[in-house]
Parts: structure tokens; C-alpha cells; sequence
């Protein structure tokens, strides 16, 4: 059977500041999609990551989808309105345009949909991070897929023997989808040079060279394009197949343990390492860190298996003390150089002001 999996979600107001979206909202939501899902969906499951509300559906309706599409938006309008009633922080803040037109990106949502063709097993995971941009998928998708230190399967198993097609979109590019497909083994280091940047080229897609398949889908839209303007973060989702002629669950989870550095925490603004958190976590520390969730599943013809969550295990534990030590060395030297995102990427328009200000009072030291 054909199926089609979105993941569509949005920060519209949470409780205590940008931490956690309230149970009321949450439940807004819910209704929502039940309701009128009914004759859209074969399955959906509601989860929250962060300050962030995230619908995961299965349907027939390919990607793009206008109906579904709406449906997720509506339902972010009705959280919105339970956030106004009970004062939440950021109500509708991921709803930037006023009226839905077709397709939620560059509305504000973050969103990402696969279709294909279901697998008699088909695991798979949906990857939810909150206080951090599209690329923070970078280097879990690179070393997942490409690359044998993690993804021993390359060495091991015969069904990836043919590597992955990836692609790449350049979401500084504002006035479409410019995008680059590159082949690995073969062009490892073309993805790298490209991957090392993450806020200006983002995996948007892997798919296996010997099927086909898609593999990997992340979200990259609104980053790119609003109003053909950069428009500042979007906390991202990704959904991952897994097994077989894909990496295991354990070789796309593997990456995770590194708690990479990635741009997003406090205002947009700084790098903190991403700690992998267990399924509704809340923001905390200087408005972060950035987490990133794990919800693994099953699906077959289109019904959802109940969501195990991936980064609940003794193991990460010990990756979320390791997250922390990371951030808080680097949080020690507060705005200094590394510590705090490159000038395009602030998210605050405080430090460019200034800079301008000043700029007009330096002067060139005669001899
Ligand atoms: C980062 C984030 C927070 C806010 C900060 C200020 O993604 O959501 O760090 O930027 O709490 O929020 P405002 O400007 O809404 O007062
Ligand atoms: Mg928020
Ligand atoms: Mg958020």
C-alpha cells in the first residue's frame, strides 16, 4: 500500500515562557485533527517537544497536500485560541500569515512528508528538536547514512552496498528551491564541504540508490523563503525508514551521542550542544538547550503502532550530562566569539543596530 507520512508542527504558545505548551492547548489540538481527520486520515499521533506541538498523520494523499495541509493548520489555529484564553506566552507565534493558502510552508510551520510504498515492516522514526534550525539534521543524516563509523551496515550488510543519493537544499536562496543531489560514496566529500555549513545548506532528503526509496525527510522551508526574506529559525522535524535497505534505528540514533553543537538556545542566537530528551521535555536552561526528540513507530497500511520513545534509556542519560557539560563550557565565555551565532544569523536585530551606530563614529587614524 501507498502511503503518505507528514509531520507538521508549530510553536503556538506555551506556559512559563517559550517552555512547554499547556495541556489544554495540546488537547485543542487533538480534538482538532480527530474530529476533522476523520475522512482524511487513516492515522495521526500528537506529540510536543519543547515549545512545540507536532502532528504526525498517515494518509493517501501524497505530499503537498492542500486538505491536510489545512487540516494541520486549522488545528494550530484552534491551540491558538485556547493559548489566548489562558494567557500562553507566543500565542499563534508560528502562525505568521493570517489566512491559510495551500500549503503550510513558509506560513511558519516547520513540515516534512514522505510517500511510498509500505513495507510489510515499516519502522520508523520522527525526529522532533525545539531552540534550533533545519541543520542541526546535518550531521546525524550525514554520519547516519554515509558514513561506516556509525552506520556499520555500510560495512556489514549487503542492502546499502549501493550507498545514498542525497539532497541538499541552499536555504539562503530565496527565490525557489535551489537545490543539488549528490551521490555517495562517491561525492562524500562534495556532501561534506556543502554539510560543514548548516545554516546555509541543509539535507533535505536521502533516498536509497538501489531502490529508489525515500529515507530521511527534513523540514527546510521556512528558513529559506518568507516573503523572500531570511526570516529567522524554525525549530525543525525529520522523519527517518529504518532497517533493511535503510540504516538500523540504532545506527540513525548512533550520531546523537556525539551532542553536536548546533546554532538555536537563547534567542536564537548561540551554540549549545543538542541534548537528545525524552518525548515532552520542556525548555529550561537560557531558553534551551536545543533538544531533539526520538519517537520510533511501526506502520502498516497506514495505522500507527504506539510511539516508543528512543532517547528514554539509561544510555542517554549519560549523553544528556555530556550535553550539558558541553553547553555550559561553552556558555562560559557568554557572547565571545564562538559562543554566540555569526552576525547573519542572529536572530535579534540588537548587535546589528548597535554595529551600524558605532560604525558612523569610527574614524581612519591619520599618520
Ligand atoms: C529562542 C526563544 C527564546 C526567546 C526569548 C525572548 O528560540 O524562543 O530564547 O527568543 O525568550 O523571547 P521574546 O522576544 O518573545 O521575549
Ligand atoms: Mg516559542
Ligand atoms: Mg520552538
Amino acid at each position: 500500500m501507498k502511503i503518505t507520512i507528514s509531520a507538521i508542527k508549530a510553536d503556538v504558545g506555551s506556559v512559563g515562557g517559550h517552555q512547554i505548551p499547556s495541556q489544554k492547548l495540546v488537547e485543542a489540538i487533538t480534538n482538532h485533527v480527530k474530529d476533522e481527520g476523520q475522512r482524511l486520515l487513516i492515522d495521526f499521533k500528537i506529540s510536543h517537544s519543547g515549545d512545540d506541538t507536532a502532528i504526525l498523520m498517515s494518509h493517501t494523499r501524497g505530499v503537498d497536500n492542500k486538505d491536510i495541509h489545512k487540516l494541520a493548520w486549522d488545528a494550530f489555529v484552534e491551540g491558538t485560541k485556547v493559548a489566548k484564553e489562558q494567557g500562553l506566552y507566543g500565542a499563534g507565534q508560528d502562525l505568521l500569515k493570517d489566512a491559510f493558502s495551500g500549503n503550510v510552508r513558509g506560513m511558519g510551520p516547520g513540515s516534512c512528508e514522505m510517500e511510498f510504498e509500505e513495507r510489510p515492516n515499516e519502522p520508523f522514526i520522527f525526529f522532533a528538536a525545539d531552540k534550533t534550525d533545519p541543520g542541526a539534521f546535518n550531521y546525524p543524516m550525514y554520519r547516519g547514512f554515509a558514513d561506516p563509523f556509525h552506520n556499520a551496515g555500510l560495512l556489514l550488510a549487503p542492502d546499502m552496498a549501493g550507498g545514498f543519493e542525497y539532497t541538499v537544499m541552499d536555504v539562503n536562496y530565496t527565490e525557489g528551491d535551489r537545490v543539488i543531489t549528490l551521490k555517495v560514496p562517491e561525492e562524500l566529500y562534495e556532501l561534506a564541504v556543502l554539510l560543514r555549513d548548516p545554516e546555509h545548506y541543509v539535507v533535505e532528503s536521502v533516498r536509497s540508490r538501489a531502490t529508489g526509496d525515500i529515507g530521511a525527510v527534513v523540514s527546510t522551508s521556512r528558513l529559506h523563503n518568507i516573503a523572500g526574506k531570511y526570516t529567522g529559525k524554525d525549530d525543525p522535524v525529520a522523519l527517518v525508514r529504518t532497517q533493511k535497505q535503510f540504516p538500523s534505528s540504532g545506527e540513525i540514533l548512533s550520531p546523537y551521542a556525539t551532542a553536536h553543537y548546533v546554532v538555536g538556545d537563547n534567542r536564537g542566537s548561540h551554540i549549545v550542544a543538542l541534548m537528545p530528551c525524552k518525548q515532552g521535555s520542556i525548555i529550561s536552561f537560557f531558553d534551551g538547550p536545543a533538544i531533539v526528540t526520538a519517537a520510533g513507530l511501526c506502520v502498516h497500511n497506514g495505522k500507527f503502532t504506539e510511539i516508543v520513545d528512543l532517547f528514554d534509556q539509561p544510555f542517554w542519560d549519560v549523553i544528556r550530562n555530556k550535553a550539558t557539560e558541553k553547553t555550559l563550557a561553552i556558555r562560559d565565555q557568554g557572547f565571545f566569539g564562538a559562543a554566540m551565532a555569526p552576525m547573519e544569523e542572529l536572530e535579534y536585530t540588537g548587535v546589528v543596530q548597535r554595529i551600524k551606530e558605532l560604525d558612523k563614529k569610527f574614524t581612519i587614524r591619520k599618520e
